[in-house]
This record gives structure tokens, C-alpha cells and sequence, in this order.
């Protein structure tokens, strides 16, 4: 397995809270030769990384963005999609509660960040996947994207923009498949993690909430144990399967 460690490494969204985790687990491995991360602002970025600006609500930054990326590499072996938007108040973001609290622009900006933006990676980057060797193009996406696993309601744009992403996942993988033999491109529910994105919805009694390096150490479990059988697949930081 050792040849078929990721020798390029890049993190999307490497300023937030797992994000950051991973790009300091990843900068531990020393098979790891070009880590590459992207954040909103320069000076968040993990000094590890070889440093990207990226706003994924902004389709020309995006593009902009990956052409900086080319320009580093021209090789992927592992893609990490860390970006996510459940609230923002300088966007008038709330996870709606009710079908009153709908409202469009909230929904076209989880839209946008949750689901267009890492289509609109792919498009641009993937041609930098190897053809052959083993690769992993992986979203961090939700286990209340899931609609088999829908059971409380709520969150309407949360869970439509990650069941959005879920579906660009798996076509992904399809067409991605094709052409490059040994990827896997996988949904990847990190567990409910301690971060600003989950703070105002954890309670102080909540159990089972983890630290981003424990749900980053079982992530990198599960994406260690990736082939391209795995591919089109959605798991929980523990391995289990999730259902779309
Ligand atoms: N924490 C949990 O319990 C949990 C559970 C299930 C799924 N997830 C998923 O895991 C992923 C990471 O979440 P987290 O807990 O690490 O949250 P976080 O600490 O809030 O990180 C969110 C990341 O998204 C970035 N971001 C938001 N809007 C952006 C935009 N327009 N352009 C570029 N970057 C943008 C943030 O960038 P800045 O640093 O610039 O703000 C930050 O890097 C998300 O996709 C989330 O949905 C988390």
C-alpha cells in the first residue's frame, strides 16, 4: 500500500474547524510531499499548507482559484471537500425550523457553497487525478443530507444542499470512474464535531459530540480503507454505510 499512499494532498476549506484538523493530521505523514489548502483569507490558512484563496460562493474565484492550483501541481491523489455552510448571520443564514422561515437567497447560498461549488472543483481539477493509481476525491457532506435517514425534518436548505451534493457525489463517481480506474469518490459524514458550525445546535448535555482530531483520525481510518469499490459510496466517520 505504501506506493499507493496520496502524495498530493488538498484541502478545501482548510481554515475551518476540521478542515484545519485534517491538514495537520495529513502534514504528520510523511508520504505526503505537496499538501495544498484553501480558506477564504490567506492568513487563516494553516501555515502546513501551501496556501490557496478560494470563496465557493464566487464561481470566477473558483476558477481563478484552480488555475493557482494548476499551477502548483498537476497531480491530486487526495481531494478533501471541508467547505460547509449551515448558518451565517452576515449572510442571514439560519437553519429554517419551519416552512415559514423559508427564504430563496438562504437557500442559493447553502446552494451554492454546499453543492455547486465542489461540482464546479471538480470540473476544473479533476483532470489531475492519476488515471490508474488509487485516488480519493471526498466530500464532507452530512448524515442529515441523507433522505433514507430523514426522520426529524427541519433544516430545509441544509439538508436539500447536501442531499444536492450527495447526488453530485455519485454522478461524479460514475463519470469520474471511467477515467480514472483507481478513484474513489465518496460522501463522508465526519460525526457530530465540536465547531462553530454545530455550536449553536449542540446542547451542553449533547453526548457523543467529538474533537476534530478524533473525527479526523477516524476519517483518515475510513479514507485509508477506500478502493474503487467504495466509490459512489456515503459513510460515517465509524465506516458503517449511510444510506443517499
Ligand atoms: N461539525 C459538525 O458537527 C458537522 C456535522 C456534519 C457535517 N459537517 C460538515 O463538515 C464540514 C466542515 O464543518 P466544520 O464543523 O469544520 O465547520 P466550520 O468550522 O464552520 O468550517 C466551515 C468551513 O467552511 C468554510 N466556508 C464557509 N463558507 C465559505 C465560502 N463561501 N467560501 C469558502 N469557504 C467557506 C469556512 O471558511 P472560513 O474559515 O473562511 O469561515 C470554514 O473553512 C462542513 O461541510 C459541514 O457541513 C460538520
Amino acid at each position: 500500500m505504501a506506493d499507493e499512499s496520496p502524495k498530493t494532498a488538498l484541502v478545501f476549506g482548510a481554515s475551518g474547524t476540521l478542515g484545519r484538523a485534517l491538514c495537520h493530521a495529513l502534514s504528520q505523514r510523511s508520504s505526503i510531499d505537496l499538501l495544498i489548502g484553501t480558506g477564504r483569507y490567506r492568513d487563516r490558512i494553516p501555515s502546513e499548507c501551501e496556501p490557496v484563496v478560494l470563496d465557493a460562493a464566487d464561481p470566477a474565484g473558483v476558477q481563478a482559484a484552480c488555475a493557482e492550483i494548476r499551477q502548483l501541481t498537476d497531480r491530486l491523489d487526495l481531494v478533501i471537500y471541508c467547505i460547509g455552510v449551515l448558518h451565517d448571520s452576515d449572510h442571514g443564514i439560519h437553519p429554517e425550523k419551519r416552512l415559514e422561515q423559508v427564504d430563496a437567497e438562504t437557500m442559493s447560498r447553502q446552494f451554492a457553497v454546499n453543492a455547486t461549488a465542489p461540482l464546479l472543483l471538480a470540473r476544473e481539477l479533476s483532470a489531475l487525478l492519476p488515471r490508474r493509481d488509487r485516488c480519493i476525491w471526498a466530500h464532507l457532506s452530512a448524515r442529515v443530507g441523507s433522505i433514507g435517514d430523514n426522520h426529524l425534518g427541519g433544516w430545509y436548505s441544509y439538508r436539500a444542499s447536501k442531499a444536492a451534493q450527495n447526488m453530485i457525489t455519485r454522478t461524479l463517481a460514475i463519470e469520474l470512474g471511467r477515467r480514472h480506474r483507481g478513484l474513489a469518490c465518496v460522501a463522508l459524514h465526519p460525526g457530530t464535531v465540536a465547531s462553530p458550525l454545530s455550536a449553536p445546535f449542540r446542547s451542553s448535555e449533547a453526548t457523543g459530540v467529538m474533537t476534530p482530531e478524533a473525527s479526523v483520525s477516524h476519517l483518515l481510518a475510513v479514507m485509508d480503507g477506500l478502493d474503487a469499490g467504495s466509490s459512489g459510496h456515503f459513510f460515517a466517520w465509524d465506516g458503517s454505510e449511510i444510506p443517499w
